[in-house]
């Protein structure tokens, strides 16, 4: 038990989920329940559904679903324990200092500790007459003292464990530093430092810790095995999160962000006076870093390589960024050069022009379609414009509609009308699939009841038995001293839903208050989501008791069934994996004899 039931009734109470939710979500009362459309996932026809007598949410599109707690991690960011903070301090609630269990805090602080050191380790490495070989690198590069101390680079040096010495000394234990992700283990089970003879890139979140590092290889170092090393996920850090340079981006970008592709782009574009650039961390631009830059700006400008990966990649960056409300603009750098050799040779004058000159990412895409067709042919045109009409077709706003239809018409010779008309088929095509793919999404949730409870293929029928139990024990917590009675917790047949039997009868013997609050600290969002399906499923209706012991025969029985080694009641599961075992050892003996 993490932090104490009271506190988190507290939170709950204060932070009414429906006021709480409303503040991000627009919701629609139905029944005695409130819908909306969900955050978490696009869609159009809403399936996030409040349930405020019990405080709970879900949504049947994507499959997420918890408390008010939950809600505000997810939307915020942030684990349990943070919004657990956050809620409090909004509602003035001051937490017990050391009533709960911070375990998983404390080993972030190590983290960032461990993180902290090895960026200062790399930092005077970097500074010190054995790292000239990397500081020459960068000043050849252009960059100065000044942008290489606040961007805290630095280096690490040719050697195996030159760092795990250094946290050692420190005080940091091996299992510490395997977490932070800064040393490896060799299949030998020996230690390393995974940066070797590397410059190196601290990576600063937004709060200003330093969260990992990306490593670059030198020019022509053919055993590095790999340009750049990152930092894999760790638990203080998610790449598909982050963004290298929000850090200071995040204080100078009222007007606009510049996402580019590199850290080297960011590090020159921020050296120039462009303080507003930002890099994806050796990923695709992803969800979570579009909604990262919209709590900062209300623009951005895409300044991606003009070669086919870089325009692939704006195809896809306009599509995410589409939802999210901010102002697209793309810049070409000419002669496919990235923002940082751009800016080198020609100087932040004309790299400020470049900028004023973004076109939004219609006029990008327009210019683009022309690509390879012969404008001065009827044919070329006729297919320009119906591409034309295509792009045209994605946007919602009518007038900027008006606006290009007038152009193109002006500029290629045909009637408003026809245009017109070729960009409402387009309009309708679209709408016919978005609903489609709305639909297909919908049968087809982000967390299927497969993936929740992958044991449910064991037994269908004890499984849906136990659902049942799980059912009626939530929303009747005063059942459960006699369930456990019936039945033994290791009697459940499903891990999962043996974890949730388990959960519930420990917090009513604490004393605790059951519902879906106790299952957000310990369980995954779609496994709560799953949860609260279960607790506002009213199947058993007044039968509830009755339900209940049959459900807890039902289970009994297979589980019996289950565990007898009978032949004939065996499982498709196991008579396989026998008969795999069987052909094994003929195959062993064939090799005997041959
Ligand atoms: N990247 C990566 N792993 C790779 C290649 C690239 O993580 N193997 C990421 C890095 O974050 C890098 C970005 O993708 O900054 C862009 O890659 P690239 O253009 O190759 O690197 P630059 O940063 O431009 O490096 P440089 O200018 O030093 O060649
Ligand atoms: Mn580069």
């Amino acid at each position: 038990m993490a932090i104490p039931h009271e506190v988190i009734e507290e939170i709950k109470y204060k932070n009414d989920i429906e006021t709480t939710i409303s503040q991000y979500v627009n919701l629609k009362r139905r029944g005695k329940n409130l819908v909306g459309l969900c955050p978490f996932h696009s869609e159009k026809t809403p399936s996030f559904t409040i349930y405020p007598e019990n405080g709970s949410f879900y949504c049947f599109g994507c499959g997420v679903g918890g408390d008010v707690i939950t809600f505000t991690g997810l939307i915020e960011n942030l684990d349990y324990v943070e919004s657990v903070k956050l809620l409090a301090e909004k509602s003035g609630i001051t937490l017990p200092q050391d009533g709960y269990d911070d375990s998983m805090q404390r080993l972030r602080n190590r983290i960032y500790d461990i993180n902290r050191e090895s960026a200062k380790f790399f930092h005077n490495y970097l500074m010190s007459e054995d790292g000239k070989w990397a500081l020459q690198y960068l000043t050849g590069r252009g960059l100065t003292l000044k942008t290489i101390k606040q961007f805290g680079l630095g280096a690490a040096p040719d050697s195996w464990d030159a760092l795990i010495k250094h946290l050692k000394d420190k005080g940091f234990t091996i299992n510490e530093m395997i977490t932070a992700n800064v040393i490896g283990k060799s299949q030998r089970g020996s230690y390393y430092d995974r940066f070797r003879k590397r410059v190196m890139f601290p990576i600063i979140n937004i709060r200003g810790n330093v969260v990992g590092f990306s490593g670059r290889a030198m020019p022509g170092d053919d055993k590095a095995g790999g340009k750049y090393v990152n930092t894999s996920d760790t638990p203080v850090y998610k790449k598909s999160e982050n963004l290298f340079g929000i850090n200071y981006a995040k204080n100078n970008c009222s007007e606009q962000i510049i996402l580019v592709e590199g850290n080297m782009d960011v590090i020159s574009l921020h050296q120039a006076g462009f303080t507003n650039a930002v890099a994806p961390l050796g990923t695709a631009f992803t969800p979570e870093q579009v909604n990262l830059i919209a709590r900062y700006t209300k623009e951005i400008v895409l300044m991606l390589d003009s070669d086919a990966a870089g325009q692939k990649a704006i195809a896809r960056a306009t599509q995410l960024l589409e939802k999210s409300g901010l102002n697209i603009r793309v810049v070409v750098i000419p002669n496919g050069k990235d923002p940082d050799e751009f800016i080198k040779n020609n100087g932040p004058d004309r790299f400020k022009a470049l900028l004023t000159g973004a076109v939004s990412d219609i006029e990008y895409k327009l210019l683009m379609a022309a690509d390879g067709l012969l404008l001065d042919t009827d044919d070329g045109r006729l297919k320009y414009l119906n591409k034309a009409a295509q792009i045209l077709s994605s946007t919602n706003d009518s007038m900027t509609r008006d606006i290009y239809i007038g152009r193109l018409c002006e500029k290629y010779s045909v009637s408003r009308t026809a245009l017109t008309e070729k960009v409402n088929e387009y309009r309708r095509q679209n709408k016919n699939k978005a609903e489609k793919k709305e639909i297909n999404d919908i049968l087809r949730p982000k967390y299927t009841k497969d993936d929740i409870n992958p044991e449910r293929r064991l037994s269908v029928k004890g499984v849906a038995a136990e659902e049942m139990v799980l059912s009626v024990l939530l929303q009747h917590p005063d059942f459960i001293a006699n369930a456990y009675e019936a039945l033994p917790i290791d009697k459940m047949i499903t891990d999962l839903n043996r974890r949730v039997y388990k959960c519930l009868i420990e917090s009513y013997e604490n004393g605790g208050a059951v519902d879906i609050s106790v299952f957000a600290q310990s369980f995954s969002v779609g496994e709560v989501g799953y949860l609260v399906t279960l607790q506002n499923n009213d199947k058993a209706g007044n039968n509830a008791k009755t339900v209940l012991n049959d459900c807890i025969k039902v289970i009994l029985e297979e589980y019996k069934r289950l565990n007898s080694s009978s032949p004939k009641e065996q499982t498709v599961e196991n008579w396989a994996s026998q008969l795999q075992e069987i052909i094994k050892n003929k195959q062993k003996g064939n090799g005997k004899n041959g």
